[in-house]
This record gives structure tokens, sequence and C-alpha cells, in this order.
């Protein structure tokens, strides 16, 4: 019988990439969402909430792997719904999708990332864990969502971001592989100022306008200006910003 792998999060930014990779490499793949299967998918569909647990074990029933991309960035809750993935996982392999610097940036939503990790790492289930830095979509998410206002604010300090492709394809090997324990974090081509990642975007779409870099105040925002998110030592994403914008066109 064939290994079936479960994909929580596999309707997001990565977990939708990661699910299309496995699938296109014969696997059956399983996806988890609080949604209802949509009328054509071709993934066996588990409508489930990790916050509520409702669907969960028949989700996680007969799983061989669980590449683990759930979030919820805005409403907390991390840390719980992987407790709940836990506890219903028999034996599974837990690859679990986490960020560069969350031990050194005191962020709430990176706290509770580190505290998942630990979850994770002390399961007693097979593991593997992966950090990324931030990927290219969350800097041009941040960049677009201000078109309307007449200067672009950026948070002072540098990204190294990452082809969210790139990503899928290393979780891909890392699910397929053996379980690895915290393997070398992984970051995109090139550090660069978040606000020229901000001018490569304006200038993309044809649009120019005055780019802010805001300093805030605190530990995270302190940690964040000194690179605590980066990961040189690991450049091994190959799609620079600019290519990813070509590739989307824009
Ligand atoms: N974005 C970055 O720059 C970045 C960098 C490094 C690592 N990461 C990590 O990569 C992971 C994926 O990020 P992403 O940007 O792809 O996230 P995303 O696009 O916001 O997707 C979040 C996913 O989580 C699912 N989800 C949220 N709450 C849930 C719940 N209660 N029960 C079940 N599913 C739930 C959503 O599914 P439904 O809405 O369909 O239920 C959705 O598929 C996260 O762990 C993040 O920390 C992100």
């Amino acid at each position: 019988m064939s290994e079936t792998i479960l994909v929580t999060g596999g309707t997001g930014t990565l977990g939708s990439v990661v699910a299309e990779r496995l699938l296109g490499d014969g696997r059956a793949v399983r996806v988890l969402s609080r949604r209802p299967a949509p009328a054509r998918t071709p993934y066996a569909w588990r409508t489930g909430d990790l916050k509520t647990g409702a669907g969960i074990a028949e989700a996680t029933e007969g799983v061989d792997t669980i590449v683990h991309c759930a979030s919820n960035s805005t409403g907390g809750g991390d840390v719980a719904a992987t407790r709940k993935l836990i506890e219903t996982t028999r034996g599974a392999h837990l690859v679990y999708i986490s960020i560069v610097g969350i031990d050194k940036i005191p962020f709430f939503y990176y706290k509770a990332k580190l505290e998942t990790e630990r979850l994770i790492e002390g399961s007693g289930l097979p593991w593997t864990i992966l950090r990324a830095t931030q990927f290219h979509d969350l800097v041009l998410g941040f960049t677009k969502a201000q078109l309307r206002l007449p200067v672009t604010f950026t948070l002072k300090g540098r990204f190294q971001p990452v082809d969210v492709r790139e990503v899928a394809d290393r979780l891909v090997e890392l699910a397929l592989g053996q379980p690895a324990g915290r393997v070398p974090d992984m970051g995109g081509p090139e550090v660069r100022d978040s606000a020229e990642l901000a001018r490569a975007y304006l200038a993309a779409v044809g649009r120019s306008r005055p780019v802010v870099p805001v300093s805030l105040p605190g530990k995270a925002a302190r940690a964040f200006r000194a690179g605590a998110n980066l990961a040189p030592e690991h450049a091994v994403g190959k799609v620079t910003f600019e290519r990813y914008l070509a590739e989307r066109g824009s």
C-alpha cells in the first residue's frame, strides 16, 4: 500500500505548493482544511479544525507522514493546535515548517513557533523541523497593501526572502526521507534592505513614491534590525525577489 501524507494548511501559500508537489510525485495526499471540499479536488480532502479538534482524528487516521503547514499568524493558538495534532497522531513522521531567528526575536508569533518546535521535539513522534526565512509573498503582500498610500513604509531592517516553491521542494524532500530532527536553515539567495525590496516592487509595477523605513521600538524590532531573521550562511534559494516579481507578472 502506498504511503499516505497529510498536509495541514494544504490550502495556504506554502501548503498548497507542498500538496501539489507531492501529488505530482505520485503520492497519496490528504489535505486538512477548515473549509468544505471544493467541487473538484485531486486530494483526499478532510475538513477539520485544529483549534477545536473537530475532524482531526479522522484526518490523521492511518497517515504515515504529516507536513504541518497550518498556522494562524493573527489569532494565535498554534501551540494548542499542534498539541491536538500530536495527541491524535499515531507514530507518523511529523515535518514542521518554522522560521529563522524565532529563538532570537521576542515577537509573539515567533514565541509560539518556538514553543511549537519544543512540543514537536518532545512529542515522542519521529520529527523533522526546517526553519526558513520570510517568503517573497510576505514581502510583496506588505508592500502591496500600502499602494493606496502616498508613501510606502517598510520595517527598518533586512530580509532574505525565499521562494515558496523552493521551500516546498525542500519540505517534500524531507517528508519523503527519514526523520532528521532539526535540519539546516533555508534562506533566499540575497540579503536585501527592506526599502530596496519595496522599491523593486514599485519599479516592477511602474510606480514611484517615497519609501520610508520605520524604526519600531522594542526588543523584537531591535533583534530584527540586528539581522536575527537572516541566514546568510544558508542562502540556498536561487530565485531572487526580482525574478519572483517578473515570473508572477507583479
Ligand atoms: N510566510 C512566511 O514568510 C513564512 C516564512 C517561514 C515559515 N513560514 C511558516 O510556513 C507556514 C505556512 O505559512 P503560509 O504563509 O503558507 O500560511 P497561510 O498562507 O496563511 O496558510 C495558513 C493555512 O493554515 C490553515 N489553518 C489555519 N488555522 C487552521 C485551523 N485552526 N485548523 C486547520 N487549518 C488551519 C489554513 O487553512 P484553511 O483556511 O483552509 O482552514 C491555511 O491553509 C507557517 O507555519 C509559517 O509560520 C512562513
